[in-house]
């Protein structure tokens, strides 16, 4: 399993506070959205070298940066990048992000950290741009819900702002303790990591630092749920238990053999002809991460019954249910919640994938059908996963590229 783009993006954001000293990242995967924030990094003055064959970064941000990140980088991926320049210089101007469309996915509990650190916000045409007028100063914010980005974002904001940040309803997930270790490294102060409280304490500086990059944990479900639905048995390294509970609990629910071979490495395999159905509903950590949801709904299309998915965290995040029917599954969804019928036989289509999860889910589709299957639009998965096609052929899948150039050659 590769270096996870949900760590590596904001701890390389992290990476942009350092006035000192240079950073250098290991595990980094090689991927379109790590190139796309190479590219916006270098734009505003930093200095870059991103190896992706060797899976290493490196990044000299210490000449002061430019405030303005512009639409063409930052509406490609989803990375929170306003909290650290606007901590660095003081203001900064940010195209409304981008990432996968999986619901109108707002801001405001960014933007209600930012001004509770004393940020004015100005919102415009499709941009955002914070500035402070003096420097900013600790306190204490709580966030309606324990957003991911959010709280990354209001950390970096946070680190160098004179005296004490304390947020409320922090989110837990193992990629923000991932970005805490890294700003701890680079001298900040921070106390409750994994917890929903935590408190920091601002510091004059943060010096580069060297950070290994923590593994890809929606990488590991995509690869333990192909290996259960194409009854394989496959050995997961870089798949830490601790880190995915919530869906070893589920699929052991469904009766397949997850074995805990050490703190890194899983083995799954499943023998079953039949699983069982089983009730997920997704959830901030340590719930069922709203990310594995569409590749596990592909598991419980092999069930013997029905199972229901419950999706609370995004409003528009059913978009592969469409694809999927058209290869025989039968999922019906109503508002938060789709049913799944389990029909333990797909056929191969020709489908699209409409964002990243969705296209792994009907690569997995794909392996379990009979006949052939053609994905369209696979630059969604060109965003997150490092080497798929190379990956899933090195296991036994029938799986071949047919458009050559890669999302991240195009960018
Ligand atoms: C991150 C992940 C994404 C994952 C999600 C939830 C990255 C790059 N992306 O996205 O893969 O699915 O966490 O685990 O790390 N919300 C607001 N106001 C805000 C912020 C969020 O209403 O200011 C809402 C969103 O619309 C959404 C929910 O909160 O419904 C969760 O969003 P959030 O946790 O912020 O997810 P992201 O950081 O965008």
């Amino acid at each position: 399993v590769s270096g996870a783009k949900n760590a590596a993006l904001p701890i390389l954001a992290a990476g942009l506070l350092a006035t000192e000293g240079t950073s250098k990242f290991y595990n980094v995967p090689k991927l379109s959205d790590i190139k796309t924030i190479s590219m916006l990094f270098e734009s505003l003055g930093v200095k870059v070298d991103y190896k992706p064959e060797e899976n290493t970064l490196e990044m000299d941000a210490t000449k002061p940066l430019l405030t303005e990140a512009s639409f063409e980088f930052v509406s490609k991926m989803r990375a929170s990048v306003l909290g650290p320049m606007l901590a660095r210089e003081g203001s900064a101007k940010v195209a409304m992000p981008g990432g996968c469309s999986i619901g109108s996915r707002p801001i405001d509990q960014h933007l209600k950290g930012f001004e509770a650190l004393g940020a004015t916000i100005i919102q415009d045409a499709g941009f955002v741009e914070a500035r402070a007028e003096k420097e900013l100063e600790g306190s204490t914010i709580f966030f309606d819900f324990p957003s991911v980005g959010g709280t990354q974002n209001v950390i970096m904001a946070s680190c160098l702002a004179k005296g004490k940040t304390t947020i409320v309803n922090a989110a837990q997930e193992p990629e923000i303790e991932d970005m805490i270790n890294f700003l701890i490294k680079m001298g900040a102060k921070i106390s409750g990591k994994g917890t929903s409280i935590l408190e920091i304490e601002g510091v004059e500086k943060l010096v580069g630092a060297e950070y290994t990059i923590m593994s890809d944990r929606v990488e590991a479900a995509t690869y333990m749920i192909a290996a259960a639905a194409t009854k394989g048995d496959v050995l997961i390294k870089g798949a830490p238990y601790k880190d995915n509970v919530a869906l070893v609990s589920k699929m052991r629910e469904m009766g397949v053999n997850i074995e805990i071979v050490d703190e890194d490495t899983m083995r799954v395999s499943n023998k079953l002809d039949m699983l069982k159905p089983v009730d997920v509903k997704t959830l901030p950590h340590p719930g069922f991460l709203t990310d594995m949801q569409s590749i596990m709904s592909v598991l419980t299309l092999l069930a013997k019954g029905t199972s229901t998915i419950t999706e609370t965290v995004f409003e528009n995040r059913f978009m592969h249910v469409k694809e999927l029917n058209k290869m025989g599954a039968i999922i019906a969804t109503s508002g938060k919640e789709a049913r799944i019928a389990g029909v333990r036989k797909l056929s191969g289509a020709e489908v699209n994938a409409t964002d990243l999860r969705a296209g792994a889910a009907l690569v997995l589709a794909g392996l379990v059908a009979e006949g052939t299957t053609t994905i369209g639009n696979i630059y969604h998965i060109d965003r997150g996963y490092n080497d798929f096609v190379g990956k899933m052929k090195s296991l036994g899948a029938n799986i071949e590229r047919i458009e050559e150039i890669m999302a991240y050659e195009m960018s």
